[in-house]
């Protein structure tokens, strides 16, 4: 016979939830002061500062905990606060904005330094400020840099830290680690060149080079699904996959980051880093455990597998496009070369799209299609794996197109995970069509997930790095797109702009490959 408990009277509706099995709380990170340099500017406000109160509020922050502000522009410690507040007033998500006690509470720790990074002595004052945290809000001497400027100042910021003994070599109580926002360095000569500044100062063990794809639930759980299952592994390879797309689209142009995407493009700003990180975590073998440098060894295999192109290759395995006016939700929009702090002539690519083979026994034969852009159709990024062809026909009606199978990993603004197979239509005849299952986390768990800067910033204060990569793959992944910046910086495309804002994207795209998910 059955028995049932009854569930104890204090247990709340929250913890009873079937749904919300196995969600706990995160461990709570180790006591520490964090510095962000770049602190008055565009990712500070809108990403790490709501990141950072949301894991107050959550209960993630430890008890020993500091914020330096470290940036350009003019402010006290007070006025720092009040600025750290009227933005977290704006950017702090619904039922998080700061207020009352616990406010009061994480307020005094807030604090700025007006700082010129070209200054020695603005380093010397930081070491003093850290030093005092430690006695005022036991910080246990850990320290955490993160570099949220541009990345044109990294190499001095990281050289300074160094003269200024706020190395780890310098710190003997407790640890010292950095955070690189990307771009690491703008092509693979500059990445390289900025490692050796970094390996200057700091082990491998203490960076974390940020790629905030990684930190997205549904990305971490690409893991999850390949290696928690046992369905799926044994036809992940060429004998079943037919080829891989993987998009990530923007609905949004350049905003006001015009100087910075003039010199940068779609291939450096998505492709190097988002578009292959999720590559890896899709062909990667299955790692020994969980360990960050058991998954990080299978991701650089991954891109090892990869062989750059050959120059004269670039123009077959690649597509480029950039925006020109075009309607956006019923609103009309510039085109890209008329945004600001671009050039009228510009050559920069707001569209890129590449066939990448990997030459493995896993994948040899397979293209991955992968491909990005700005002022897309839609905003979405997803992962569709499509399977081989049935080999004989059985079913359907002759006008019936029976379609492959499809596994659809939806990274965002959906998440979650559909499979398309075929079914009967119901009724005498005996058509076929294609059906979705689709399971989204948001139904399945009863619990959205938290943005990525959450979970990457206390990764950083729990010493986990496995979320964040590692020089070696990010190395490949430059050697990887290598020939084509050269070819495309090399050669003027005389059809940009070659779509309209709002479309589909550049006819070029699909040249490359005319059956990508529509947007
Ligand atoms: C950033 C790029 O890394 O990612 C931006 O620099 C882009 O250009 C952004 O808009 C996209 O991130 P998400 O999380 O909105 O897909």
């Amino acid at each position: 016979m059955l028995e049932t408990t009854a569930s104890p009277p204090s247990q709340n509706a929250e913890r009873t939830n079937p749904l919300r099995a196995g969600i706990e709380s995160d461990r709570i990170a180790d006591p520490c002061s964090i510095v962000f340099f770049g602190a008055s500017g565009d990712l500070f406000k809108r990403m790490l500062l709501p990141a950072i109160w949301t894991l107050r509020t959550r209960g993630i922050l430890p008890a020993g905990f500091a914020l330096v502000g470290f940036a350009r522009t003019k402010f006290s410690d007070d006025e720092f606060r009040e600025y750290c507040k009227s933005q977290l007033d704006e950017f702090a998500p619904e039922g998080m904005k700061p207020q009352g006690e616990l406010w009061e509470k994480f307020a005094p720790c807030l604090s700025y330094i007006t700082a010129d990074f070209k200054q020695l002595g603005h380093f010397q004052q930081l070491r003093k400020r850290l030093d005092e945290n430690d006695k005022a809000f036991g910080t246990a001497s850990n320290r955490l840099f993160y570099l949220a400027t541009p990345p044109s100042v990294f190499p001095g910021i990281i050289d300074m830290l160094r003269r200024a003994n706020l190395d780890p070599r310098s710190n003997e109580r407790g640890w010292t680690r950095i955070v690189i926002e990307k771009p690491f360095g703008i092509d693979l000569e500059s990445s390289r060149a900025l490692q050796k500044t970094v390996e200057r100062v700091f082990g491998e063990h203490d960076v974390y080079r940020i790629d905030h794809y990684l930190g997205k639930e549904p990305v971490q759980d690409i893991m999850a699904l390949r290696f928690a299952n046992t369905i799926f592994e044994p036809i992940w390879n060429r004998n079943y996959v037919q080829s891989v797309q993987i998009t990530s689209a923007e609905k949004i142009g350049i905003e006001d980051r015009g100087s910075y995407y003039e010199n940068a493009g779609a291939l450096r700003d998505m492709i190097q880093n988002h578009v292959l990180n999720l590559l890896a975590l899709v062909a990667m073998e299955p790692p020994a455990s969980s360990e960050a440098d058991a998954i990080r060894n299978e991701k650089f295999k991954v891109f090892s597998a990869i062989a750059p192109p050959r120059h004269d290759d670039v123009m077959a395995m690649s597509a480029r496009g950039q925006y020109g006016p075009g309607i956006v939700d019923g609103e009309k929009v510039p085109g890209y070369r008329q945004e600001q702090g671009v050039a009228p002539q510009s050559n920069t690519e707001t569209f890129a799209a590449l066939r990448i083979g990997i030459d493995n026994w896993r994948w040899a034969g397979v293209p991955f299609y992968l491909r990005s852009g700005k002022r897309l159709a839609k905003k979405i990024s997803e992962i569709v794996v499509t399977f081989k062809p049935i080999p004989h026909r059985l079913y359907g009606e002759s006008t019936d197109a029976i379609e492959p199978n499809m596994l659809v990993i939806k990274i965002e603004p959906d998440e979650g995970i559909a499979l398309r197979w075929e079914a009967k239509v119901p009724g005498p005849k005996s058509h076929i069509r294609s059906v979705f299952m689709d399971f989204n986390y948001g139904t399945g768990f009863g619990f959205h997930s938290p943005p990525a800067y959450e979970r990457l910033l206390a990764d950083a204060m729990r010493g986990d790095q496995t979320l964040f990569t590692r020089w070696d793959a990010v190395e490949l992944a430059w050697e990887i797109i290598a020939p084509v910046l050269d070819v495309w910086q090399n050669t003027k495309d005389f059809s940009f702009p070659n779509y309209a804002a709002g479309s589909q994207g550049p006819e070029t795209g699909f040249r490359l490959l005319h059956d990508w998910r529509r947007l």
